[in-house]
Order: C-alpha cells, then structure tokens, then sequence
C-alpha cells in the first residue's frame, strides 16, 4: 500500500511517500526559515500562503521523481494539528479533496504522533513500549508511548519548550531565527567560563522549566561589558551544557521511574550534537536502548506524517469517520 503523506502544520511543507511493506520511497521538503527569519519568528498568513504556493509542486516533483503518478497512491495521511489553523488547512484541504477525487480514504494525523513514530523509519527501530523524549519548538515533553495510539505524558514544560528556550536564547546573542542548530554550532566554539542554573534538575516529578534559564542569559548577556565573539560562544557553551544536563536527567530518572530500557529522542532539538551525545553516554552507563530518528526526521518532514498514516491506516484506527476538520490544539492524549 502506497500512502502520501502531508505536513503543513508550521513553516515547512514537507510531502512524502511510504510503502507499507518496502519502507519509506521518498520525501522532499521545503522550509520557510528564510521567508520568516527576518521577522523573527514565524508569520502565520506569510506560512499559510507559502504552503499554497508549493504543496501541489512537491507532489508533483515527488511523484516524478519516483516514476508514479497521484493514481498509483491508496490512502493520504495529513497532518490535522496541533499547529497554526491557516497552515494546518492548506495540508488538509489538499489531502481531502485529493482523497475525494480519487476515492481513497484521508487519514488525519496528529503532530506529535508523527514526531513520536520518526525513528520507525530507521533501520533500527524501537519495540513498543518506549519512553520518548519530545522535545521541538513548542514541546518538550516526556512520553510513555505504550502503542500506536495509546500515549502517557509523563513530564511536560511548565512554560517554555525547549526549542524555544533555544531559539530565544540564540535571539540574546544575535542570531538569527529559529537560532538552536546555530546556538548549537556557536557553542562549539565556547569554553567553559559561564555557569548558569538546570531549572528543576533535582524535582521529583519530570516537568521541565525553561524561562527562568533564558532570563539567567538575559541578565549575563546584560552584564557583559563587551559581547565579543569568544564570549557569545561562551554563554551559548554554558546555555547548551545547562539545558542538555536537565533533559538528559529528567528523562533518566523517567525512564528508572516506569522501569523501561527504550529511549527515543524526538522532535527539533533532538538533532543537537550535544544532546545526542549525552544520550549516548548515559545509554552506555545505564545500560538502555537509544533511538534517534536519523537529523531529516528530527525537524519536521512528511515522512513521518506518511508513516504515522500506514501504521494507524493497517491498524484500522481512523477507518472510519473522516470528517474533514482541523485542530490547532489538539491534545496528544485526545487522538
Ligand atoms: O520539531 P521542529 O522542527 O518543529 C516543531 O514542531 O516545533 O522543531 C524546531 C525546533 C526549533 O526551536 C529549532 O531551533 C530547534 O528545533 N532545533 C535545534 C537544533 N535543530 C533544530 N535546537 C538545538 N540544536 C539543534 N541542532
Ligand atoms: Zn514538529
């Protein structure tokens, strides 16, 4: 079975095509960063009309690429929310009126759960159940994932995700929107200078706090006589070793709580080097299986969309009932 999968849901449009028995065939993405950045984040209107734009090309080129046609497709799984109405509607009246035409099912999915199901598309994939970590530009939550379908959220932030956390932080020190991969590459030049505070490390439940550390950046970045280079990578050294060193050990003690060995790493902020390297370590020393969706299915993509879609589509969950109809806040535990 041949599904298209749809992802309109923020600033990038991502468009794929999955083979329930050979895999992923092929996905194709066009991001918008450069039409936002100089706004400093995302413009809803701007997003939606550029979804309009490009959503019907990217299929098309995807279906050239890989020798088909939009006939050879059996179901279309969309992207249905959480995420911005306007984007979220271009997916989804594409998706349903192609399905219509074509008198094939539209399968709505949600966001998260296509995050959530990205490192099935490895060679190497978990076993249900496993605990994940979601962490993206508007969650960062820690995740029993029990089956397809069926998610506990365990930990979540109590104000800022972590991928904003790292996109205001970069904001502080000139960089530009979304910030966090190039935080990331700054910190590599940084040294070991600066502590600043792990925000709810020690706490016995597995909630996540991030405002307190961006304001702690806001103050050192205030107090600096000269924000020189050496000290902009220092400060963004000392935001990614505090940041990193709370997920990593909220999560393990997560994972101790509900007695599981399978971690997965989702979402945005889980294509930073330094979080994946602490994973590593901590994998080794606590003895856990770890998965990362390879750095493509970190950021949003329609490949996981498309996946999500086949997994749910063979389980006959969404068979029936498709009604078309999106939802900007749409609740993980609500599928
Ligand atoms: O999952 P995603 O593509 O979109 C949402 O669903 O939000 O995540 C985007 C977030 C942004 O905040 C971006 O700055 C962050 O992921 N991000 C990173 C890195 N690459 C992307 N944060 C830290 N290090 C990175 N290498
Ligand atoms: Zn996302």
């Amino acid at each position: 079975m041949l599904i298209l999968g749809i992802e309109t849901s923020c600033d990038e449009t991502g468009i794929a095509l999955y083979d329930d028995k050979k895999g992923l065939v092929g996905h194709i993405l066009n991001s918008q960063v450069a039409l936002h950045a100089e706004y400093g984040g995302v413009v809803p209107e701007l997003a939606s009309r550029d979804h309009i734009r490009l959503i019907m090309p990217l299929i098309d080129t995807l279906l050239k690429k890989h020798h088909t046609t939009i006939d050879a497709v059996d179901a279309i799984a969309y992207t249905a929310g959480p995420g911005l109405a306007g984007a979220l509607l271009v997916g989804s009246t594409v998706a349903e009126s192609l399905a219509c035409s074509l008198e094939i099912p539209a399968i709505p999915i949600h966001h998260l759960e296509g995050h959530l199901l990205a490192p099935m598309l490895e060679e190497e994939k978990p076993n249900f159940p496993f605990l994940a970590l979601l962490v993206s530009g508007g969650h960062s939550q820690i995740i029993h994932v029990k089956k397809i379908g069926v998610y506990e959220i365990i930990g979540d932030t109590l104000d800022d995700a972590a991928g904003e956390a790292f996109d205001k932080t970069a904001q502080l020190l000139g960089l530009s929107y979304p910030g966090g991969a190039e935080l990331s590459r700054l910190a590599m030049q940084g040294k070991p200078r600066f502590e600043l505070p792990r925000p709810l490390i020690n706490t016995p439940d597995f909630d996540f706090s991030f405002s307190g550390l961006k304001t702690a950046v806001l103050t050192l970045v205030k107090k600096q006589h000269e924000l020189d280079d050496q000290t902009r990578a220092d400060i963004a050294f000392a935001f990614q070793e505090a940041i990193t060193d709370v997920l990593v050990k909220k999560t393990i003690a997560a994972m101790n709580h509900i007695n599981i060995d399978q971690l997965i790493i989702s979402g945005g902020v889980g294509a930073n080097k330094q979080l994946r390297d602490k994973f590593k370590l901590a994998s080794e020393l606590h003895k856990f299986d770890l998965f990362f969706p390879s750095l493509e299915f970190c950021t949003d993509n329609g490949a996981m969309i498309a996946l999500a879609g086949a997994l749910r589509y063979n389980l006959s969950i969404n068979k029936k009932d498709y009604h078309y109809q999106v939802k900007p806040r749409w609740r993980l535990t609500e599928i």
